[in-house]
């Protein structure tokens, strides 16, 4: 197998390296800007994130939580990204998952859902029947999205939040911890609680 460059050297970086290895991939390198990181998760930062290019026979997967920058760094690489999916993840053969996107341990993605490129599917989140996810979209830890939901491009939806059935959030959101979103959310911005309201 090819080696593995994961831009990224933080946690969810660690997250991710882990995961590669579960499916395969044994020579796993970090790019990273911070000054001074040599190594993470017992595996060697190699350069800085602007350096991918010195890796001419490498797969790449970038590691960030920040969704633009996600985005901006994923289509600098060209079509280099992978997609990763943990061997303990739970995925419908009839699932497609963007390039360049992860689904982690424990979560369940049931079928016809499509998953648009640069997206995470956190540890332990489900996402049911016939969802749309967003390119650079994040299903947090633990958070769950009831069946035929859309979930807009960059949209967050934080840790433990809930998002009921046949329901659509458009692109930019940041759902809040805990948050439960039960209607439609047509304009981007900030929603907190039970149910989720736009934070002012
Ligand atoms: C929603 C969130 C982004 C807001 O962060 P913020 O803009 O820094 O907001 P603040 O912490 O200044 O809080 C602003 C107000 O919203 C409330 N609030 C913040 N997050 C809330 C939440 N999740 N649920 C309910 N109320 C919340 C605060 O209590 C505060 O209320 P107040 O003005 O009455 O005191 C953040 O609190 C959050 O929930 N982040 C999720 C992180 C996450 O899921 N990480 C996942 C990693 S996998």
């Amino acid at each position: 197998m090819r080696r593995l460059i994961i831009i990224g050297a933080g946690g969810h970086g660690k997250v991710v390296a882990d995961i590669a290895m579960r499916v395969g991939y044994r020579d796993v390198a970090f790019l990273d800007d911070a000054e001074g990181l040599a190594e993470c998760a017992g595996l060697p930062v190699v350069g800085r994130a602007s350096d991918w290019g010195s890796f001419p026979d490498a797969d790449f997967f970038v590691a960030i939580g920040d969704a633009r920058a996600r985005e901006r760094i994923q289509r600098g690489l060209g079509g280099r990204a992978v997609t990763l999916v943990h061997p303990a993840a739970s995925v419908s053969r009839r699932v497609e998952v963007g390039r360049g996107s992860v689904v982690m341990a424990g979560a369940i993605v049931n079928s016809d859902v499509r998953i648009g490129e640069g997206a995470i599917v956190n540890t332990g989140a489900t996402v049911d029947h016939d969802c749309r996810i967003g390119r650079f979209a994040h299903v947090s830890v633990g958070s769950h999205v009831a069946g035929a939901v859309t979930v807009g491009d960059g949209t967050w939806l934080g840790v433990g939040s809930v998002v009921s059935n046949n329901v659509s959030i458009c692109g930019g959101c940041m759902v809040g911890a805990g948050a439960v979103v039960i209607g439609d959310i047509k304009e981007p911005g900030t929603y907190v609680g039970v149910p989720a309201r736009l934070l002012r």
